[in-house]
């Protein structure tokens, strides 16, 4: 009986474990994903803005919200808060849900945006 209890929790542990493994891995292809399909344009680990507004802390922005950024008049007045779903929506399609929006590269791939939004999530 303690026997199989030990070998249940043992498990439990590793599966824990795994998926741990499994989130660090994302943030790291995040990371590499967001340099070669952001990086030109967004930085996120200096307020800086290039082409586009930086991109620190931006789940949880109001989008337009980096006043020393000039946005579309449509980016400002879109009354977006940026959360994970959102942006996830954003990224398929910028100009589908902003319409006259200045950001006009589409990514395609759900397991890349997965992982760019979960890497933002940590910056
Ligand atoms: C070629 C340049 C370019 C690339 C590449 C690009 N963006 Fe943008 N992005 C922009 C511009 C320009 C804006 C401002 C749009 C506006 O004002 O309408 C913007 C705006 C945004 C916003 C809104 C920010 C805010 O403060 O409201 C988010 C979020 C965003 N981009 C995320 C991304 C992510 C994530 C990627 C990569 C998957 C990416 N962008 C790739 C140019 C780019």
């Amino acid at each position: 009986m303690m026997s199989t209890l030990k070998q249940i929790s043992a498990a439990a542990i590793a599966t824990v474990l795994l998926v741990l493994q499994a989130h660090a891995q994302d943030a790291a292809d995040g990371q590499r994903l967001f340099q070669q399909r952001c990086g030109a344009c967004h930085q996120v680990d200096s307020t800086r803005n290039g082409v586009g507004p930086h991109l620190q802390g931006v789940i949880g922005r109001t989008a337009g919200g980096v006043e020393s950024f000039r946005y579309s008049p449509a980016m400002q007045g879109s009354g977006i808060n940026w959360d994970a779903a959102q942006l996830d929506i954003f990224l398929t399609n910028p100009a589908g849900l902003v319409r006259g929006t200045r950001m006009t590269q589409r990514f395609a791939k759900a397991d890349e945006r997965k992982a760019i939004i979960e890497f933002l999530a940590t910056r």
